[in-house]
């Protein structure tokens, strides 16, 4: 009996030496300590000892059965310890993966932010195709059949009657078509011109139309607004100045300067030395162009203008290159 204790102290420590894995543990429990274990078995034998061998026999047992136990427990801790270090090698600390949400093209923030400006000053929005016949991008707008614009050279023709808009004034005509005065619409829209591509002109651009038709408009109401509009774009502290131009729609005509964002006036690189900016055209609207859309000019007058978004952006942002809107590099974009 002593014997077979010794030997199975043995084979339970060579087996116990080979496992390293908690499933393996559990087969040694089974083996040795369940309750037809080769421990149970030995207990089983005791009852047959004779009545001198029994203490002995008996204290040896239970030393054999406290041991075995003692070292399969040791194992199972040091075993489950182990267990969980791998499986904290997944860090529940980490940060989690993030999802680009992306943001607004800076095209559309600054065409948002012109509508909710010109929004608060009573300013609805309309919308016009950027494929258009030549009558309204041209014609209607009074035009000169022979005008320069209308050279395949400036203008992108998809027929001899059709064309990608070169501006967003036709849109006033659409509007103006419709025949319900008074209007007061500003038109948002993308633009096309023959023009090669560098970093101060594209040929895909975009525009904000502005018109206002009504009784007794007048050229002090198209200053007004537009001072209002660049100082609440611009910011308050603006100079400006209107100079007298020409466009075949608008009669008079002036363009808008402000103050050069860089230099603050005195002159640099970006405003050609001259401390002013170029923002946008305006004028009262031509009575001819009143005229071609079934519009008395004796009782009705209005005032439009027109300002570039990729220009407006860059004065604003002082970015130095029209190209970045249109390339979709993605450090630029992040950056708005
Ligand atoms: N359509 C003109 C342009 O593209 C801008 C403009 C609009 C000027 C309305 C006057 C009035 O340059």
């Amino acid at each position: 009996m002593l014997e077979k204790i010794d030997n199975i102290v043995k084979n339970f420590e060579s087996d116990l030496s080979n496992t390293k894995a908690l499933k393996a543990l559990e087969d040694i429990r089974i083996k040795y300590l369940s309750r037809n274990g080769l421990v149970s078995e030995l207990f089983e034998q005791l009852k047959s000892a004779s009545k001198e061998e029994k203490p002995a026999l008996g204290k040896a047992l239970n030393a054999l059965r406290n041991n075995i136990q003692q070292k399969f427990d040791d194992l199972k801790v040091a075993l489950e310890e182990n267990a969980s270090k791998d499986s904290a090698k997944i860090d529940l600390t980490l940060p989690g993966r993030e999802k680009a949400i992306g943001s607004r093209h800076l095209i559309t923030q600054t065409l948002d932010e012109i509508k909710h400006i010109f929004k608060g000053m009573g300013f609805s929005i309309a919308e016009g195709p950027e494929l258009e016949s030549d009558f309204n991008n041209f014609t209607a707008l009074n035009f000169a059949p022979d005008h320069p614009a209308r050279d395949m050279q400036d203008t992108f023709f998809v027929s001899d009657d059709f064309l990608l808009r070169t501006h967003t004034s036709p849109v006033q005509i659409r509007v103006l078509q419709k025949g319900k005065l008074p209007v007061r619409s500003i038109m948002p829209g993308r633009v096309f011109r023959n023009e090669a591509v560098s970093a101060r002109s594209h040929c895909i651009f975009h525009q904000v139309e502005g018109l206002y038709v009504d009784k007794d408009v007048t050229f002090a109401e198209l200053k007004g607004t537009l001072i209002s509009f660049a100082r609440q774009f611009y910011g308050n502290d603006l100079s400006y100045r209107f100079r007298p131009s020409y466009f075949p729609f608008t009669e008079p005509s002036a363009e808008m300067d402000i103050t050069c964002y860089l230099c603050k006036g005195k002159g640099c690189r970006i405003c050609k030395y001259s401390g002013w900016l170029e923002v946008l055209g305006c004028g009262m609207v031509d009575p001819n162009v009143l005229k071609n859309v079934n519009i008395d000019p004796e009782e009705y007058t209005g005032y439009a203008f027109g300002m570039g978004i990729e220009r407006t952006a860059l004065l604003k942002n002082g970015i130095n290159d029209i190209r970045v809107f249109v390339e979709n590099d993605f450090r630029f974009l992040k950056q708005f």
